[in-house]
This record gives C-alpha cells, structure tokens and sequence, in this order.
C-alpha cells in the first residue's frame, strides 16, 4: 500500500455552521443526520454526539443505490441495535424516502403523545438536517418539498436566514450548510471523504487520491468496477495501481498532447508509441 495523503479541510463557514447549528438546536425536535451509505463510518461527523447531545436522532444513510446493499443492512441492524433508527434512502430516484415520515413521528412519538395531552393536536415538527458536503442535504430536502410549495418564511425569533422547507403531514425541515471537522484523526477518513466528494479538490492532490482509489478498489474489485472501467481483460494481482490507471485513461480515451495519459506529480506515464511506461514526462 502506498502513502495515504494527509487530507484536511475547515474552513471558516464550517466553524460558523458549527455556532449556527449549536444555537438553532432548541428550535428543532431532531436531527436527521444524512450520512454516506458508502462510507458509513468516515462520513459521520464526531463532533455531533456532543453538538447534538441528547435530541432525538435519525440517521439516513443516503446514496445506498451505489453502496453494498447486504452492508447497509448489516449497518441498519448495528444502528438498531444502539437504539437508532436509521433508514437507507436514494435521493437520486426517491427510494426510501416514504419511510421518513412515518420513522420520525416514531421517534418522536412520546413528544407526540404529550403534545395531543397538552391540545396541542396539530403542532408541526421541526427537523433539523445535518451532514458533510456533497452527502445529499438539498436533494434530500428538495425531493420531500416537492409536493409542498417548499420554502416557509422565516418565523420571529428564529435567527435570519435560516431556510425551513414544508414537507407535508405537519413536518418542517431546517437547512444547514455541509460541516466537516477540524481534523481527521485518521487520515483514512479524510481520504474516503475525498474519493466520495465531501473535500473540495483544490486541498489535495486529485491525480494520487485518484490512484490510491484504484489501488483499494482492486484490492476489493466488485463487478461494478470492473464493469465500470472495463477490466475483464486485466489481471487485477498483477497490475501496479499506476499502470492501472495508465490503462484506464487510455481505454478512456484520456491523453494529453504527445500521447500522454497522466501526470503525478511533475511524473507522466508516457504510452506514446515506443513510450516506455514511467517515463519522465518532460514539458
Ligand atoms: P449537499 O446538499 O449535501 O451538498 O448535496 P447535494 O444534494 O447537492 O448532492 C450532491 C451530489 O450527490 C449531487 O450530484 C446529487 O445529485 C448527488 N446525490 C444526492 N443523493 C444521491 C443519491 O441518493 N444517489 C446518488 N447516486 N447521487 C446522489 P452532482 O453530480 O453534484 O449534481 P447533479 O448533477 O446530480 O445535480
């Protein structure tokens, strides 16, 4: 295994979003914390457990139309048995998302209970949405608004520009911009983050996160890889991770001028005609 890049990114608006999540918090009845069905670990933040504390959570493992199905599973019976409800969902083609509702108002159905005690039969539920970037917040939100004319004005009190979205059957749900955490401990983390998209490119080297991805990805090759980057033809065992990706921007039809198909940096592999492979890229 090659060196994992040390990946870090918090910026200041995350730091805000932290405050901006910590003080909204009493406005809401739970936190449906959008996670990464792909990495289910790596892309939920350690600072929430604290933020949050002790309000009703529901974890929606988001993306599971490109995550292990048998492991999503296996990760819905380990949440299950901690007594958290979590719920896989494709907010790409909307399946899963029917359950939501029906999940929260179990959660909350003690809260519910002493609501209607108190005559209060159609007091609406406030959800807060929370998860890093790039995990499916707005789609998520955008496709449950969908049939309700979505946005709800500001209400008095509650700190200006906060967005809440109207999505039917009594539930609002607030917006909150993507947080990461200061650091990842494990570099791994930051890596999975980066391979999935919640890092913004610019803080990385795109072309080595690009070859440690192959480099796990056929240490583990599913069908889908294979399939996607149409490796039948290649033996996996034998295939160093950089001549992989030479193979595969080639197959591509990725080259740069002189036949070049990539540079790590400041090095190319050449695969011009008679180009031996790692060579030096020279201009
Ligand atoms: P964010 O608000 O948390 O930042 O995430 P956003 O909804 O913008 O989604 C980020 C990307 O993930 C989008 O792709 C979106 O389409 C995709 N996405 C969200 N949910 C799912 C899902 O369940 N399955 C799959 N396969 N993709 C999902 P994009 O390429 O950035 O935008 P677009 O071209 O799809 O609009």
């Amino acid at each position: 295994m090659s060196q994992v890049q040390n990946i870090q990114w918090f910026p200041g608006h995350m730091t805000k979003t932290k405050r901006k999540i910590q003080a909204n918090l009493k406005l809401v009845d739970a936190v449906a914390e959008i996670i990464d069905a792909r990495i289910p670990i790596s892309s939920r933040n350690p600072d929430l457990d604290s933020i949050i504390q002790n309000k009703p959570r529901i974890i929606l493992m988001n993306k599971c139309d490109m995550a292990d199905k048998v492991q999503t599973g296996r990760w819905i019976e380990y949440y299950r048995k901690q007594n958290i409800t979590a719920i896989p969902i494709d907010c790409k083609s909307g399946k899963g998302l029917n359950n939501f509702i029906p999940e929260v108002k179990k959660v909350l159905s003690e809260k519910i209970a002493q609501w209607e005690a108190k005559g209060m039969k159609n007091r609406s539920i406030h959800i807060m949405i929370v998860g890093i970037p790039n995990v499916g917040k707005s789609s998520f939100i955008n496709k449950m608004a969908k049939k309700e004319s979505a946005k709800v004005e500001d209400r008095p009190g509650v700190t200006r520009g906060n967005q809440w979205f109207s999505i039917g059957q009594g539930l609002e749900l607030l917006d909150t911009p993507g947080v990461l955490w200061p650091k990842f401990d494990d570099p791994e983390v930051g890596e999975k983050l980066a391979f999935t998209g919640a890092v913004k490119d610019q803080v990385m080297d795109t072309e080595l996160l690009a070859f440690r991805l192959l480099e796990v990805m056929s240490k583990y090759p599913t069908p889908q890889f294979i399939e996607r980057f149409k490796l039948q033809d290649i033996d996996l065992d034998s295939t160093e991770p950089y001549e992989l990706l030479e193979i595969i921007g080639r197959k591509r039809g990725m080259l740069m001028s002189g036949g070049v198909v990539l540079r790590v940096k400041g090095r190319a592999l050449a695969v011009s005609k008679g180009g031996a492979f790692g060579q030096d890229f020279q201009g």
